[in-house]
């Protein structure tokens, strides 16, 4: 599979490294465009990959575009494509809030992916989730659950308007994990154990927990039952969240992210 990149920053080099580990493509197999020389000249030396600064060139004989640009660069973008692009392409946008009809009218393309990745692709486990336009052929979606399914783990859905909610849990959500591990990491400090000593810590407690939650075949409530025993020291911690209520916090939070993925997304769309 042919796979042309616009955009070659940190989301367009997680997703070439991810082709070329999960052997989708080979190095000769991948274009990259991108406006700055320097990581035109890094992509090229880690990877062995061609690179242009020419949006039109690299999407010529590419059996999938993918538009991996900052949404406010996306439509000097679109209006490059426009005209160069052939009916059996792909376009797969991983620009957030930049919606499916507004990357149709800018390359008068209809055949669009839109995907939301996060930044753990960069190391083979991110979590996307995408939609398509009606157009996008059954062969496309295949095409599209392997390029994501090698940065990680993806879902589709079929309704655009998801993309926003996804955004706004998993787009968002490594943040999130990484506050709550800064504040734990800051109470640590405060009980008096060595910052370094803090981080070790708190990064390994992180990653087991995620591991436990992925592979002990229990639900986050049930495992978090299983380490409160009564009259413990947990179970003394989770009265403390509970009275400050950080089950409604964290709630609030999500649906402020939601919302602003709307607004983002309604900004330009049209
Ligand atoms: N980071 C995330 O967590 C995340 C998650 C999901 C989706 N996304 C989306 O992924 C997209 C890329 O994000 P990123 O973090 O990878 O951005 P990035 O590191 O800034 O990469 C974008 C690259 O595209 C280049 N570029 C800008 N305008 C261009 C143009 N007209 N033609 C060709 N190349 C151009 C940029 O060059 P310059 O630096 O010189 O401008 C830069 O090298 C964004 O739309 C973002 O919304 C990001």
């Amino acid at each position: 599979m042919k796979i042309a990149f616009i955009g070659g920053g940190k989301m367009g080099e997680a997703i070439i490294r991810a082709a070329l580990n999960g052997k989708i493509g080979t190095a000769q197999d991948i274009i990259v465009s991108d406006i700055s020389e320097s990581r035109r000249l890094y992509l090229k030396k880690q990877y062995g990959i061609a690179v242009t600064a020419d949006n039109k060139k690299a999407v010529t004989g590419g059996d999938v575009i993918v538009l991996a640009v900052k949404p406010q660069n996306i439509d000097e973008v679109l209006a490059d494509l426009k005209g160069s692009l052939k009916s059996n392409q792909l376009i797969l946008s991983i620009a957030a809030g930049v919606k499916i009809n507004r990357i149709q009218k800018g390359t008068g393309h209809p055949g669009i992916v839109r995907a939301m990745p996060n930044t753990p692709a960069q190391i083979g486990l991110g979590m996307s989730g995408w939609t398509t336009a009606k157009e996008v052929t059954e062969k496309q979606m295949l095409l599209t659950q392997k390029i994501l399914g090698a940065m990680g783990k993806e879902i589709y859905f079929g309704s655009e308007k998801h993309l926003d909610m996804v955004t706004a849990v998993s787009g968002s959500g490594p943040a999130y994990v990484y506050l709550f591990a800064e504040s734990l990491i800051e109470g640590a400090v405060g009980l008096g154990l060595k910052r370094k000593d803090a981080e070790k810590l708190v990064i390994q407690t992180v990653l087991g927990a995620a591991q436990m939650m992925d592979k002990a075949g229990k639900t986050p409530a049930e495992l978090r039952h299983d380490v409160t025993s009564k009259g413990g020291t947990t179970e003394r911690a989770i009265k403390e969240f509970e009275k400050s209520k950080m089950a409604g916090i964290v709630e609030k939070a999500v649906k402020a992210a939601y919302e602003r993925a709307k607004e983002l997304g309604e900004a330009k769309s049209g």
